[in-house]
């Protein structure tokens, strides 16, 4: 995969401010949601585009992704996976919890995903939806987590990149609490 040059850089978000610290507010997500918007819709423009939602934690960005794309044909299906029980560490196994609906072969396909931890998923979804032959696979993250990975990974399109705390909030979840908050928050700081 090609990160297209015109791809702005993902914003660098400071360290955060205490326990269930404000992270990312709505209206900075809203901007760059814009941004990322405006750069899928002029890397696609003429194509038809599946967006394909990893759930749970990436659908309410993808319901904002989608309304900022200017392109004639979108479609979307939804993935579900899960990697996390009630634990904000990762068990480093990930299972399809929910399978695709429609065939992806010889389509040009955007993974949505909340956010890139250890690479894990990344490189299920990869292997996974890269051996059903579509035209193109690229990945479109909201936040990426770089600092606990234990695979490199490569995202076409970053929102914004964070340091190492475990966060909720705006469609992601701790034991399935706190999905419904408009900003990114920190539930709880790397222990030292
Ligand atoms: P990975 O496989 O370790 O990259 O983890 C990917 C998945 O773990 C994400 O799609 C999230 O569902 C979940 N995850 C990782 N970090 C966080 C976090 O800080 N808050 C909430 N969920 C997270
Ligand atoms: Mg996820």
């Amino acid at each position: 995969m090609v990160v297209p040059m015109s791809t702005p850089a993902p914003a660098t978000v400071p360290a955060p401010q205490g326990e269930l610290g404000m992270l990312i507010e709505a209206e900075k997500i809203a901007q760059r949601i814009r941004e990322l918007g405006a750069q899928i819709s002029a890397d696609y423009r003429g194509k038809p585009l599946r967006l394909i939602g990893v759930l749970k934690g990436a659908w309410i960005f993808l319901a904002d992704l989608i309304r900022c794309l200017d392109l004639d044909q979108v479609s979307v299906d939804f993935l579900g996976v899960a990697s996390y029980g009630a634990s904000s560490r990762s068990s480093g196994e990930v299972q399809i919890t929910k399978d695709l609906d429609m065939s992806i072969e010889g389509i040009d396909v955007l993974i949505v995903e909340d956010i890139l931890d250890t690479g894990e998923t990344f490189h299920y979804l990869m292997r996974v939806l890269g051996s059903r032959k579509p035209k193109s696979l690229r990945v479109v993250t909201l936040l990426d987590k770089p600092a606990r990975r234990t695979r490199p990974v490569h995202a076409d399109y970053i929102g914004f990149t964070i340091p190492d705390a475990f966060v909720i909030g705006y469609g992601l979840d701790f034991d399935q609490k706190y999905r419904q908050l408009p900003d990114v928050r920190v539930l709880q700081a790397p222990s030292k």
